[in-house]
């Protein structure tokens, strides 16, 4: 019944197993694309995670049950057992893995997801370039790219996923740069090879391994000078790669699902990566040559005084206020102080202060951090306002509460030029009536430079775990 053909297009035949096949695809992309715009927004993420995967599941099934190779032959049942136990073995391992993670390493996780991905695009160029056409062109160029790209994403992302974890640390040696102009100009040099030289892959073998061996060291020295705030990016744009990388695998084996998703990986990474250096102001060839951290000004050449702020001032302060803006950063993250913090608002609201959260756009150390933070904790999604419309509000908002945030609210992005941030959006905290900090004491942020908010006249520190100062601050709201 699935043999019966069921048309001709441009003299091959198409029976209805194909015909179903295709079609699989065809809706199993628009799972994907409806799955992508629904994660655009936190109220639909969920959602969106089910559609995309629901689509990815459509079209493994269909594969399976449907797929034929050349000579028409169907996957057979052994093949289709050892298919269905790797898969049910690979979900069982990332469902107990994103179950237990924390949300402050959900970065690692991202990496070490992206490091499969690349590595499963790499091996299958790996495996499929012995059946590859020396004289065709095109499909060598989707094999060995896809080998390229692959490779790199795959010990790129354990390199990212390393340092996230605090185990890697930075090679900012300033000869790292030419060592990977050189490592560079060998994959493009070995890479270009393979595919024009018009060969007998037999022959080519130990050139396709050492083009192998290459890239993923390649990949290993592309990260390692890359340090501090900078990961989140590059983390980003290794994402991107394993797209591209799996689209390449699907033109290897013409499979339309694989190139779209694939497809819309890359792009959507790409897109994700531009946004950050954006909200970073910087390009991305600083972000991956220039190693970014410290300079600035000294905590002496600041002009001010720290000054302190007791719980139960905060708290009067913070009652008698007509409105109040939230900024949360990595801190509230680190501290967990999510659930609390929510309550802080409700209890102020039960007051009759108007409270918002102002998001920046890289607060925290993953895109969306905070509002994946707070969602947790039900803070309902019309009190969080972005940065860009926000700040116009900033200097008649009572008090503003920084919790756990320093880069993101650091004036020397605007007023230092010799600040590695000079020139980051931030929220404009120091333009508010009057400024609390919370945090554990005078640590500096992932920048790793001082921050002349804390030495402003209007503002006040709440030291200690945020979580904790949170706590206090309701216990003694709920008094007055
Ligand atoms: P950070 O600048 O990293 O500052 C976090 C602050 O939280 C620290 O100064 C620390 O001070 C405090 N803190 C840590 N644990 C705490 C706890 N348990 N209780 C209270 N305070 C605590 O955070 P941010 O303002 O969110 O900025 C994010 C940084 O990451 C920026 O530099 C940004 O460029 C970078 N980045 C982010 C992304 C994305 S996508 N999110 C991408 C690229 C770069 P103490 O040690 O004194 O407590």
């Amino acid at each position: 019944m699935m043999d019966t053909i069921l048309g001709t297009i441009n003299g091959v035949d198409f029976t209805i197993g194909e015909t179903i096949l295709e079609l699989s695809y065809l809706l199993s992309a628009i799972f994907f694309v409806v799955g992508l715009k629904l994660l655009s927004h936190p109220e639909s993420a969920r959602k969106g995670n089910f559609y995309a995967a629901g689509g990815m599941l459509l079209a493994m099934i269909t594969t399976i049950l449907l797929h034929k190779n050349e000579s028409g032959q169907a996957i057979g049942l052994a093949n289709i057992g050892i298919i269905t136990a790797t898969i049910a073995a690979g979900g069982l391992v990332g469902s107990v893995i994103a179950r237990k993670v924390k949300m402050t390493a959900m970065p690692q996780l991202v990496s070490f997801f992206n490091a499969t991905g690349g590595a499963a695009s790499a091996l299958v160029a790996l495996l499929e370039y012995p059946n590859a056409d020396p004289s065709n062109t095109g499909s060598m160029l989707v094999t060995i790219l896809g080998l390229i790209i692959g490779s790199i994403a795959f010990s790129g992302s354990m390199i990212a996923y390393g340092k996230l974890d605090g185990k890697v640390g930075d090679l900012t040696a300033g000869y790292m740069k030419y060592i990977n102009l050189l490592f560079l100009i060998l994959v493009t040099v070995t890479g270009t090879w393979l595919v024009v030289s018009n060969t007998p892959v037999e022959e080519m073998q130990w050139a396709i391994y050492s083009l192998f061996a290459l890239t993923l060291v390649y990949g290993i020295l592309f990260v390692m000078p890359i340090g501090g705030a900078d990961m989140p990016v590059v983390i980003s744009l290794l994402n991107s790669f394993t797209g591209i990388a799996a689209a390449m695998a699907g033109f290897i084996y013409n499979n339309q699902a694989m190139i779209l998703g694939g497809i819309l990986v890359g792009a959507a990474g790409s897109i994700l990566t531009i946004l950050m250096v954006r909200a970073m102001n910087r390009s991305l060839v600083n972000v991956l040559v220039g190693a970014f951290g410290g300079g600035g000004a000294s905590a002496d050449q600041v002009q001010g005084i720290i000054k302190e702020i007791s719980v139960s001032d905060a708290s009067i302060l913070l009652s008698y206020s007509q409105s109040v803006v939230i900024v949360p950063g990595y801190g509230l993250a680190v501290a967990q102080a999510q659930h609390v913090c929510h309550e802080l608002d409700n209890l102020l609201e039960g007051k009759g202060v108007q409270v918002r959260y102002a998001i920046h756009p890289v607060a925290g150390r993953m895109p969306g951090h905070m509002n994946v933070l707070l969602a947790e904790a039900d803070v309902p999604y019309d009190k969080l306002v972005e940065m860009e419309d926000i700040n116009p509000d900033m200097p008649n908002t009572d008090v503003v509460i920084v919790i756990g945030a320093n880069d993101v609210v650091n004036p020397a992005a605007d007023d230092d030029p010799s600040s590695p941030i000079y020139g980051m959006p931030i929220i404009r905290t120091h333009e508010a009536k009057n400024i609390i900090v919370m945090k554990r004491g005078m640590g500096k942020g992932y920048a790793g430079i001082e921050n002349f908010l804390f030495f402003n006249d209007k503002t006040r520190m709440l030291f200690g775990n945020a979580k904790d100062s949170i706590q206090k601050l309701v216990t003694e709201i709920k008094t007055l």
